[in-house]
C-alpha cells in the first residue's frame, strides 16, 4: 500500500521541512499528494503552480497532483512543467475526459481520473483502460478534515473488480477522511494508494501519523 500525505494539511510556513519529514520518517511516505483548487470546481482555493514548483525543488517524492479545477486541460502542460509526476483530473470538470487523460500521457506523466462521491462510477468506466490511476473521492472535494463517506468502500470494491477484469495495473487511490480506522477496510476492498491529510499532519507530526496508518495496515 502506498501512502500519499496531502500537503493541504501541512504547515505552509514550513513546507520544505514538512516534505523532508515525510521522506525521512522511519516509515516514509511514498508520494506527496498536491491538492489544487480553483474556487470554481470546488468552493475553496488552495494553491497552484508556484507552490507545486517549490515542493518539487524541496523534495524528490513523487508529486501526485489532484486537479480540482474547471477545464483542467488548459493547465496540464503548466503543471507538468512545474514538477507533477502524476496528474489526476475530475470527469465532472471537463467535456472531454479522453482528451484530457491523453494529454497527460503525451506529457509523459501518469494519467489519473477521479470523480466526486455523487457521480455514478459508470462515468469513469469508458477511460479505465486509458489511465494509470483511478481516484475514488471519499469526501466531497474542497476541504481537508472532512468525514469519510462509508459508501466509498463499495465504490472501491466495484472499481477493483472493473480494473481486474480489464487486466489493468492502474493504481486505485482513495482520498478524503482516511484514518487508521478505515485504512484496513480500504486495503481489503482493493485500494493501492491512500491519501491522508489531517490524519498524517496531526498535532504530533507526520512521523506519528504515518506510523499509525502503517500499523493499521500491517
Ligand atoms: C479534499 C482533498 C483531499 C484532502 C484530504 O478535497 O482532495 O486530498 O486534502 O484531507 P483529509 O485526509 O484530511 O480528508
Ligand atoms: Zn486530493
Amino acid at each position: 500500500m502506498k501512502l500519499a500525505p496531502s500537503l493541504l494539511s501541512c504547515d505552509f510556513t514550513q513546507m520544505g521541512e514538512e516534505l523532508g519529514r515525510l521522506a525521512d520518517a522511519d516509515c516514509p511516505a511514498d508520494w506527496a499528494h498536491v491538492d489544487v483548487m480553483d474556487g470554481l470546481f470546488v468552493p475553496n482555493i488552495s494553491f497552484g503552480l508556484p507552490i507545486l514548483a517549490a515542493a518539487r525543488r524541496a523534495s524528490p517524492l513523487f508529486m501526485d497532483v489532484h486537479l480540482m479545477i474547471e477545464r483542467p486541460e488548459r493547465y496540464l502542460r503548466d503543471f507538468a512543467e512545474a514538477g507533477a509526476d502524476g496528474l489526476t483530473v475530475h470527469v465532472e470538470s471537463t467535456q472531454h475526459i479522453h482528451r484530457a487523460v491523453g494529454m497527460i500521457r503525451e506529457l509523459g506523466k501518469r494519467a489519473g481520473v477521479t470523480l466526486n462521491p455523487g457521480t455514478p462510477l459508470e462515468a469513469v468506466r469508458p477511460v479505465l483502460g486509458d489511465v494509470d490511476l483511478v481516484l475514488v473521492m471519499s469526501v466531497n472535494p474542497g476541504f481537508g478534515g472532512q468525514k469519510f463517506i462509508p459508501q466509498s468502500v463499495e465504490r472501491v470494491r466495484t472499481l477493483r473488480h472493473w480494473l481486474d477484469e480489464l487486466g489493468s495495473e492502474a493504481e486505485l487511490e482513495v482520498d478524503g477522511g482516511v484514518t487508521p480506522a478505515n485504512a484496513r477496510l480500504l486495503a481489503d476492498a482493493g485500494a493501492t494508494v491512500l491519501v491522508a491529510g489531517s490524519s498524517v499532519f496531526g498535532p504530533d507530526g507526520p512521523h506519528a501519523g504515518l506510523r499509525r496508518l502503517r500499523e493499521a495496515l500491517a
